[in-house]
């Protein structure tokens, strides 16, 4: 399975236009990664118009994605419409909107249970606070280990295809947006950690495993050198063409 490079956008950048100058710029460079799966994560208003006109050139995913699919959820978005835009991918469960927007991981679960079931592969988001992370490196497993536990509840009840279709996604808050990256071997003994009890304890295929938090193009290389980490979800070196040229 290839590996994959996520972009997230988060809420940038603020023009359409800008935003399609990016996506071209960002779909051109990720054309020459043969053995990477380049996604582009813009905000919603911009979604639908780049899954169109960048079809078959670069996949497209959204940042988020609620868990019904219709009905009365006013600034909600369902999985259903996502699917018919084109997207291929979706975030569950970044740490913003844990922390901005209170995302429980009830809701994170219903998020994820939702976008396999209507057929959208998810990138679900883990990781810890500082304050964990403080606590040593047993804290941090037992963390990571209760939150993805809560996030994938009754995933095996659903009949919906989870090899190749899950993703993690671990990022340390501690480390998104701050320049400041987890070290390579420590995020390494995480997403091993993550990669060995999703298949003991939770009997799953092992799901692509990423690394995210202050990945640039001086770094990257760090962490997608290891065979068990899957690729990186990117924040802010995917929106300057310079930065997301020396990644590439
Ligand atoms: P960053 O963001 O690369 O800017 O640290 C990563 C993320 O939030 O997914």
């Amino acid at each position: 399975m290839k590996k994959l490079l996520a972009l997230n956008w988060k809420m940038n950048p603020a023009t359409y236009e800008s935003a399609e100058r990016l996506a071209s710029a960002s779909a051109d460079l990720a054309a020459k990664l043969k053995k990477y799966e380049v996604v582009i994560c813009p905000p919603l208003p911009w979604l639908d118009d780049l899954a169109t006109k960048f079809r078959g050139k670069v996949k497209l995913g959204s940042q988020d994605v609620f868990w019904e699919e219709k009905g009365a959820y006013t600034g909600e978005v369902s999985p259903v419409m996502l699917k018919k835009s084109g997207v291929a991918y979706v975030i569950v469960g970044h740490s913003e909107r844990r922390r901005i927007l209170q995302e429980t991981d009830e809701m994170v679960n219903k998020k994820v249970l939702a976008g396999l079931k209507f057929g959208l592969k998810v990138i679900l988001c883990v990781g810890e606070d500082i304050k964990i992370r403080r606590q040593g490196k047993k804290a941090v497993k037992n963390f990571v280990y209760n939150q993805i536990k809560k996030d994938l509840k009754s995933i095996h009840d659903s009949k919906f295809a989870i090899h190749n279709s899950l993703v993690i996604a671990y990022e340390p808050i501690w480390a998104i947006g701050t320049g400041t990256p987890c070290h390579p071997e420590d995020a390494l003994k995480v997403i091993k950690f993550i990669r060995e009890f999703l298949t003991s304890d939770f009997s799953l295929p092992t799901p692509r495993v990423l690394y995210g938090g202050s990945v640039t193009g001086k770094n990257i290389l760090d962490f997608v050198k290891y065979k068990e980490i899957d690729g990186a979800l990117v924040g802010g070196a995917s929106l300057n063409p310079s930065q997301f040229k020396t990644l590439i």
